[in-house]
């Protein structure tokens, strides 16, 4: 049996958190995405050759509408990956991740959940809202990994979950910031020993 690597994704409604997973689960973009109301599941196998292994990797989309958010907030539990989305053209989704979104998925999750924030739709340029080192920074304060993606373009997308698998495979790959604080060390701590916990015991994340 392998091991299953949960990801939530979170962030406004329209970020692109529904196409960042069809563009990765079935490499496909459609442009008239109806808003989530109830969070669904999509599951890949990937196998890592340098690691000799095949994980699950088991992603939730979640809604991103106020009224929707009671219900995503159940689906959380047991996540060892949690994705932070904004939209590089809607400066609002980035402070909603900051206000609201990241505090939401930690308070609700186990400590040991490493988090990404993912700037997507930088296809869209031109109308750029949110400058890349104010996300930088604040992916910093909180010791997360940084992507720039474009779920209609196919930029990064794959890089994005390959790296997510990486780490659940292999926490000492999370070398994300040198200079972590005490925090973040005890939370990369905590997803080696959940990591080695599931092995041994032969159960899903
Ligand atoms: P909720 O389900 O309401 O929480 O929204 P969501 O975050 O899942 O957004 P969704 O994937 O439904 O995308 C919202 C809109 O943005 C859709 O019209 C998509 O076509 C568009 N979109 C998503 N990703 C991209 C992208 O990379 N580039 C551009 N230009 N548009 C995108």
């Amino acid at each position: 049996m392998s091991d299953t690597c949960k990801i939530v994704l979170v962030g406004d409604a329209g970020a692109g958190k529904t196409c960042i997973i069809s563009r990765y689960v079935n490499d496909r973009f459609d442009k008239t995405q109806m808003s989530t109301a109830c969070p669904s599941l999509c599951n890949k196998s990937v196998f890592y050759p340098n690691y000799n292994k095949t994980i699950n990797i088991d992603i939730w989309d979640t809604a991103g509408q106020e009224i929707y958010r009671s219900i995503s907030k159940l689906f959380y539990n047991g996540a060892s990956i949690g994705i932070l989305v904004y939209d590089i053209s809607n400066k609002k989704s980035f402070d909603s991740l900051k206000e609201y979104w990241y505090k939401e998925l930690k308070e609700n999750t186990d400590n040991g959940v490493i988090f990404f924030l993912v700037g997507n739709k930088v296809d869209l340029f031109e109308s750029e809202q949110v400058n890349e080192q104010e996300a930088k920074e604040f992916a910093n304060s909180i010791g997360a990994g940084f992507f720039l993606t474009s779920a209609k373009n196919n930029i990064r997308i794959n890089d994005l979950f390959w790296k997510c698998g990486e780490i659940f495979i292999d926490p000492k790959s999370y070398n994300l910031n040198e200079d972590l604080n005490n925090e973040q060390k005890d939370r990369r701590q905590s997803i080696r020993i959940k990591n080695s916990t599931n092995q041994k015991k032969g159960i899903c994340c």
